[in-house]
Parts: C-alpha cells; structure tokens; sequence
C-alpha cells in the first residue's frame, strides 16, 4: 500500500475534524488537527497578554501527542478541553493571521506529516502546509447546519452556546480566515470539493476512503 497525505480543508465547523478522524482510524492513519496548534498558541497569547508574536513562539513550548487522538500540552499543561472555550474562539482567527504564528505552526505541522499517512484538517492544509498531498478535499456546509452541529458539539463538551451566536461568530471567522494576507482560506487548484449539508457523517467518511483508495 502506497503512503499517502490526505489534507481536508473548509471553513469552520464543517465537520471536517469528525471526518477526518474517521478516515484516519479507517486507513490505520494519523490524524493532525492544526486548529487546535492555533488555538493553543491563542491561549498562550491570552495568558501572557502580549501582542509581541515573535516573542509569544519562542517562548511557547507546545507538545502535540498523536496517539489516540490528538492531545495538546501548552507549557506542560494539557489543554485539549480548555482551547475550545469560546475565550479562544473568539481570538483564534486574529492570532492565526500572525506571521511569526504561522511560519511556527507550519513548520511544526510539515515535520509531524513528514512520514506521510497523515489525515491532516485545517484551513491552508492544501494550499501551504501539505501543497504536494495525494488527496485534497475542500469540505463546505451552509452556516445554519454548521452551527446546528456546532452547538451539538458543545453540549456534549459541556460548553454553553446558543445557535444565533454561533452562527455570528462561524460567519466572522470565515470572513477573517478569507480576508486575511497570509495563506487565507481558499480551496486547493486540485481539491475535490464536498459540500456536506444533508449528508450524514457515514456518507461523507465514505466517500472520502472511496477518493484515497484510488490513490493507496
Ligand atoms: O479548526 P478550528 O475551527 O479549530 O480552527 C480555529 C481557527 O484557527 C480558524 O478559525 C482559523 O482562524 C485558524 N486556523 C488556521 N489555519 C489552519 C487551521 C486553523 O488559520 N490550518
């Protein structure tokens, strides 16, 4: 079987965390969330409340474990649960348009996918970080069902929210993920697009492991 990197890109809430877990654990792959490397650097920014970003990624120490699942520790600390509060996600795509935040992280993702069999999700995985990937997918949704799937994900993590504001703030999101200078959310030349309203969790998975096996 050939080695493979598969990047899956979209705006936020797409579901594209939930799918490409399942596509990994199908291929027996590892699965990199790079959302959650921004938002620990943003929870790192908050804590130190310095807007001086050359400094903030030196002095970070940000572990990423990938076993199991993706597990974050900032500092020492494990902040896996703590980086989706919405104190973070209001300030993850201000910090993500950072330069020094994104060479760091794009770095740190290229070594973690340097082996190939990686399942990586996120906003410029086609584009920047992983650009010669054997599959790339551009997976989309209307704003109502991501944040009726949004707010289906917080209760179970036991986070409050309410559809009208979490519709604001995906809607926010994308415009500053769109807009901003440095590797903006775009679909790859290459990626398949996968518009995912209406199409259960099982549909989508699938239709992705169809798309890698071609290339495996
Ligand atoms: O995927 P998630 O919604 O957790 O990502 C949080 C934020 O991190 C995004 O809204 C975006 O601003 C930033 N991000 C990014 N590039 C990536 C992944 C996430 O800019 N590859």
């Amino acid at each position: 079987m050939n080695k493979i990197n598969i990047a899956i890109d979209g705006p936020a809430a797409a579901g594209k965390s939930t799918i490409a877990k399942l596509v990994a654990q199908h291929f027996n792959m590892i699965y990199v969330d790079t959302g959650a490397m921004y938002r620990a650097i943003t929870l790192f920014y908050i804590q130190e409340n310095s807007e001086d970003f050359d400094e903030l990624v030196k002095k970070i120490n940000l572990e990423i474990i990938l076993k199991d699942g993706q597990r974050v520790n900032l500092n020492g600390e494990d902040v896996t649960e703590r980086i989706r509060e919405n104190d973070v996600t209001e300030k993850v795509s201000y910090v993500a348009s950072k330069e020094p935040v994104r060479t760091f992280l794009v770095e740190e993702q290229q070594k973690l996918a340097n082996q190939k069999n990686v399942v990586m999700d996120g906003r410029d995985v086609g584009t920047t970080v992983l650009p010669d990937a054997e599959l790339k997918i551009y997976m989309i949704a209307s704003v109502e069902e991501r944040a009726n799937r949004r707010f289906k994900d917080n209760e179970l993590r036991g986070i409050k929210s309410d559809i009208e504001s979490l519709k604001t703030d995906i809607e926010r999101r994308d415009q500053y993920d769109m807009n901003r200078e440095i590797s903006p959310l775009v679909k790859a030349e290459d990626a398949i697009s996968i518009d995912t309203t209406g199409l259960s969790i099982d549909e989508v998975t699938n239709k992705i492991i169809e798309l890698a096996n071609v290339k495996l």
